[in-house]
């Protein structure tokens, strides 16, 4: 349809139409033989106001799509196809790597290739648009959500969902195998008080500008249809009612003009904040703040009617968001297709098919970032023995919880695969202990817990047999981990570590043997310290995906180099927590670690740096830095003048290897205070053993600019540094000026 006739069609729907193309609704309101259920009375839906929705949320399956789309159509006076939406945050069935790993990757092409293979087996089984990617910059490891961040860096961030919404949207929304992109949550979401979920955010909007915001810009800019509202209140104001930051801000500065969608129930949680006396109030106030889909509540469906009667509400603001969403329908071709890729001999041929397995294997191995290394990695390929002890020895769900179609067995665990890729050695599996203890209580969905130990005696008994096995090994490898059920939403813990019973069987086993690999499956940055002291070599692997297990081998045994590098600092303790390297100086800094100047900015029990910093990760390898240059010291304000920097960077070990050039810039003065440094180029550079590259980053104005003391988003004469090196801490520098 053209944009006349769509307008058209808005002009011809009763009220009641336009009302229900507001709601998104739930699948289970759907499900096969579905009458009046608990949820629908709850919600006060009338009776054939389900089908008038003009979305749906968590359905999938070609036929099952078709299905539910045929009801709604028939039922609607104009025949609107519906929307159907679901969570395809990393991965629809074959999975990839967490987002906090991708972010690890400092690979946007590959994060590409990875979104394009979820877009594809999420669009045969009739998904529309997904639900992501979550753009919000995180630095806080409390909080559960920072498994489904790219990480601490605006920049990366930013790289990072442009990519996912390229990779996810395609070329053009009615392509074959597109899906609509869902920027969230919006906005500074990741910055939870006490990193506990859905809590209040606080931070001046000079921080909302510089660092929170830059990710869903650049999620915008690169074409993402819609963006969703987030829990948190900002300045006080919920953000799904807050008309400053929607309007004046999402829209009008940066430029949004597709469907803006509520999270699950966040306008009816305007009266839960206190800031709604009921659903007619959040209603009102969400519709002024251009809210267009309201997901599972029922705030639009049972006020807004009165509220224009009584002059409350133009039904123009109605008219505005049910444009946005038949325009959206539209892009995707549904008035001609309703089903769009909706097809079953496709889920057959694609899902799970060996080209997405590939693609998310290489996506892991390059997200695996080598925190420790001794020498003990790689291992030798045979002649050795080694012993597997740990509980992700034997599991096969090496995915976050956000899988929701995710099924373990499409998985093999490491005893699966390890003797079957390399042979050559003789291998003990065990588990030695439980994820979690026995009777800890996970609710939500996939919330299953399945111990192989269901007793403590039962464990004990394994951690004794795994000491045994660990006496007679050459080396100990351990894959330890967090409980993929203990990340993600509502899942914010007050402490960092392990598991006690891990760290119990770590323990153990280091009192008969030293030669520990310790590989870690986690949600987020977690305080290693207990590891370090005891591990030979750390490999952190995250939460791996669907091929998780041959990608770990690969790099256990040398055929994957490792490459990646921190996408978050992990903290000491998560009394350093939020830590971050972009931070500011402070009137006292404290200098060197080793300083032991009483007045200054530090911690009397605890370093100020992190254990590992942004940008940390090891090789099999070794990488040298030559001098950095730039062609000339001096950048005038023309946007097209250019200082190139260049430096070489030499392979100087026995393997090939990929290094992370990493560079990062420091304003030394400006009308506010600036970052210590702040990430602004990276390059992954393939280099052979031996082998020498000369690596060159570009610096222009533009890349310099802030928001000002004025608020002004500018840059600012004055001296400039340089740091060009392999992660946040490089400290090789050179000077620059940037003139009037
Ligand atoms: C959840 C999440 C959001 C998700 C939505 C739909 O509460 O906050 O990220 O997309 O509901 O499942």
């Amino acid at each position: 349809m053209n944009q006349q006739e769509l307008s058209k069609l808005c002009h011809d729907m009763s009220l009641e139409e336009k009302l229900g193309q507001l709601l998104q609704l739930e699948g289970f309101f759907f499900q096969e033989g579905g009458v009046m259920t608990g949820p629908e009375q709850r919600m006060g839906l009338e009776e054939n106001e389900k089908e008038m929705c003009g979305s749906v949320l968590n359905v999938w399956g070609a036929n099952n799509v078709k299905r539910i789309q045929d009801i709604i159509m028939a039922a609607q006076p104009h025949h609107i196809p519906a929307l159907f939406m679901l969570d395809v945050i990393h991965g629809f069935r074959t999975i990839a790597p967490a987002p906090i790993a991708q972010g690890c990757t400092f690979d946007p092409k590959m994060i590409y290739e990875g979104a394009r293979v979820a877009a594809k087996e999420s669009a045969v089984s009739g998904v529309h648009v997904t639900f992501a990617p979550m753009a919000d910059l995180s630095r806080d490891a409390r909080w559960g959500r920072v498994m489904e961040s790219t990480g601490e860096d605006k920049y990366l961030n930013s790289m990072c969902t442009r990519a996912m919404v390229k990779g996810f949207q395609g070329e053009n929304l009615a392509d074959p195998y597109s899906v609509g992109a869902c920027v969230k949550h919006f906005a500074a979401y990741g910055l939870p008080e006490g990193g506990r979920d859905y809590n209040t955010v606080e931070l001046s909007n000079r921080t909302l500008f510089e660092d929170y915001l830059p990710a869903y810009q650049a999620g915008i800019e690169a074409g993402a249809c819609s963006v969703m509202t987030s829990f948190n209140t900002l300045d006080r104001i919920p953000s799904s009612v807050n008309e400053w930051l929607m309007r004046d801000v999402l829209r009008d500065k940066m430029g949004f003009n597709g469907v803006l969608i509520s999270d699950y129930n966040a306008i009816g949680e305007a009266m839960k904040h206190g800031i709604a006396e009921d659903a007619k109030e959040a209603g009102k106030l969400a519709m002024k703040a251009g809210v267009d889909i309201e997901m599972m509540s029922h705030c639009y469906g049972s006020s807004i009617k009165e509220l224009i009667a009584e002059g409350e509400i133009d039904e123009e603001l109605v008219d505005e968001a049910v444009m946005r969403i038949l325009t959206l329908k539209n892009e995707l071709g549904l008035f001609e297709n309703p089903y769009k890729d909706a097809s079953e001999a496709e889920e057959i041929a694609y899902i799970l098919c060996k080209k997405h397995r590939d693609t998310m294997r290489k996506l892991s191995e390059e997200s695996f970032v080598l925190l420790e290394n001794d020498g003990i990695l790689p291992l030798k390929a045979k002649g050795q023995k080694i012993a597997f002890i740990g509980p992700y020895t034997k599991k096969q769900d090496l995915h976050s919880v956000w899988s929701i179609i995710a099924d373990e067995k499409d998985s093999k665990s490491l005893a699966d695969v390890v003797p079957k890729m390399f042979g050559g050695n003789k291998y003990t599996f065990e588990s030695g202990c439980n994820t979690v203890e026995v009777d800890t209580v996970f609710n939500g969905f996939n919330s299953t817990v399945a111990y192989e130990y269901d007793t403590k005696e039962a464990e004990e008994a394994a951690i004794i047999n795994a000491v045994e096995s660990a006496k007679k090994a050459d080396v100990v490898v351990m894959p330890l981990g967090e409980h993929r059920l203990q990340t993600g939403e509502a899942a914010s813990y007050g402490e960092l570590k392990l598991p006690e019973k891990q760290l119990e069987l770590l323990n153990r086993v280091y009192e008969v043997n030293h030669n520990i690999v310790v590989v870690l499956f986690n949600g987020r940055p977690l305080d290693l310290r207990s590891v370090k002291s005891k591990a030979k070599a750390i490999l952190e692997v995250w939460l791996p995906g669907t091929e998780g297990a041959s990608a770990i081998a690969n790099t256990l045994f040398g055929k994957n180099n490792p490459s990646g590098h921190l996408s978050m600092s992990f903290p000491y303790s998560v009394g350093q927590v939020p830590v971050h390297y972009d931070s500011f100086s402070t009137g006292r800094p404290k200098g060197e670690e080793s300083s032991n100047v009483k007045f200054c900015s530090r911690y009397i029990d605890l370093p100020n740096t992190p254990l590992y910093p942004f940008g940390h990760g090891l090789s099999y390898t070794k990488f040298k830095y030559g001098e950095v240059s730039l062609d000339k010291d001096t950048l005038t304000m023309t946007e097209s003048d250019v200082i190139e920097v260049s430096v070489p960077v030499t392979n100087c070990g026995e393997v090939d290897g990929t290094e992370v050039v990493q560079m990062y810039i420091q304003d030394v003065k400006g009308s506010v205070v600036r970052p210590v440094r702040e990430l602004k180029a990276f390059e992954r550079v393939e280099l052979k053993a031996g082998e020498t590259k000369i690596v060159r980053f570009a610096i222009t104005e533009p890349m310099l600019r802030f928001y000002d003391i004025r608020m002004n988003y500018t840059s600012e004469a004055g001296m400039f540094k340089v740091f060009v090196g392999g992660d946040s801490t490089c400290e090789m520098e050179i000077k620059f000026w940037l003139n009037r």
